[in-house]
């Protein structure tokens, strides 16, 4: 007899038909999140969970499932689901890293970009038909090329984002759990770097003060949470500018908002929020920011890698086997 999985949300057909072929499912077939009663409700008999980012995966939510076996997260991220009451069940937990490298550090260059030379101001500007003049003084960003970056959390996609970096002539601090940085994909370009001085360790404290530009890629644990605190932003430099492609809990949202509205920094490119999906109105009234629905990982390649990822990882992981992704 096949093992029962539920789907909380629509995903591409490509994995929908890999699971059908292995598993009795059932889903959502809107392309829109349930409500954790409506999760709860539709795993009392199943064996494996398909989930997202966005679907919170309590201990209550794992209590009330008692034959779930595996857990595939269509993320790379996987703070959404209690990892320890899901250890002690011993639950597999399998996330979606590697697919999703390059794409996420193509986009956090894109708000880098973005809020240094104002992209998006620029372009409102332009269909607001408000460009009757060429200004000299207007639009005046910060240089990128030969700046400073500071990659705090030196894992792949942070190393991916600093290899785009050489591109601009940049010197690179990061922060990490390891003074070493462990060495993935680009580990040619990393290292000669190293050991050319243009990518070193810092402290996040020595970072806000030498980089011109900060961008996280840290995972969101008990001890990233406000990693980036006011006393971080407020050290940083006064024509700096902060990223965030992670998770938004990471930045002290609050702090960060008093920051950009004094203008104590340049500006801010997020693509995730301390309560996402809830964005705070204050942030969409400024101008120094830019600011994007959670879309690091948003090519149609990559996300159908990672749907199929995830329903591979499942399938192993309900077929006994070790599944590719496994996190727990
Ligand atoms: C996206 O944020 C992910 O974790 O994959």
């Amino acid at each position: 007899m096949k093992k029962k999985i539920f789907i909380t949300r629509k995903i591409p057909r490509e994995a929908f038909f890999l699971l059908k072929e292995a598993f009795e499912v059932e889903g959502n077939p809107e392309n829109k999140s349930l409500s954790a009663e409506g999760i709860t409700s539709s795993l009392e008999d199943k064996h494996g969970l398909y989930c997202f980012l966005t679907d919170i995966i309590d201990g209550d939510m794992i209590k009330a499932a008692p034959g779930l076996e595996a857990i595939a997260n269509f993320a790379v991220g996987y703070n959404n689901i209690d990892i320890e009451a899901a250890a002690q069940r011993q639950i597999i937990i399998t996330n979606t890293p590697d697919v999703l490298t390059e794409t996420t550090a193509d986009l956090a260059w894109a708000l880098i970009l973005s809020v240094a030379r104002k992209v998006v101001c620029g372009d409102l500007f332009v269909r607001r038909v408000r460009y009757v003049d060429w200004d000299p003084f207007g639009f005046l960003g910060v240089d990128v090329h030969g700046a400073t970056l500071g990659v705090v959390g030196f894992g792949h996609i942070g190393q991916a984002v600093a290899v785009r970096a050489l591109g601009f002539n940049m010197n690179i601090l990061f922060s990490d759990t390891h003074s070493r940085p462990e060495m993935f994909d680009h580990r040619e370009k990393i290292e000669a770097a190293v050991k050319a001085g243009l990518i070193k360790h810092a402290s996040l404290k020595e970072m806000a003060k030498k980089a011109d530009i900060i961008t996280i890629h840290a995972p969101l644990t008990s001890e990233t949470h406000h990693l980036v605190n006011r006393e971080i932003l407020c050290s940083m430099k006064r024509n700096a500018i902060l990223v965030n492609t992670s998770r938004g809990p990471l930045i002290d949202e609050m702090a960060l908002i008093e920051i950009l509205k004094e203008e104590r920094i340049f500006g801010a490119g997020l693509d995730v929020y301390e309560w996402e999906p809830e964005v705070p109105e204050e942030l969409t009234l400024l101008k120094n920011v830019t600011i994007l629905p959670h879309v690091g990982s948003a090519t149609r390649k990559t996300r159908l890698g990672m749907a199929l990822l995830a329903a591979k990882n499942l399938i192993c992981a309900l077929s006994g086997e070790d599944p590719p992704n496994r996190v727990v």
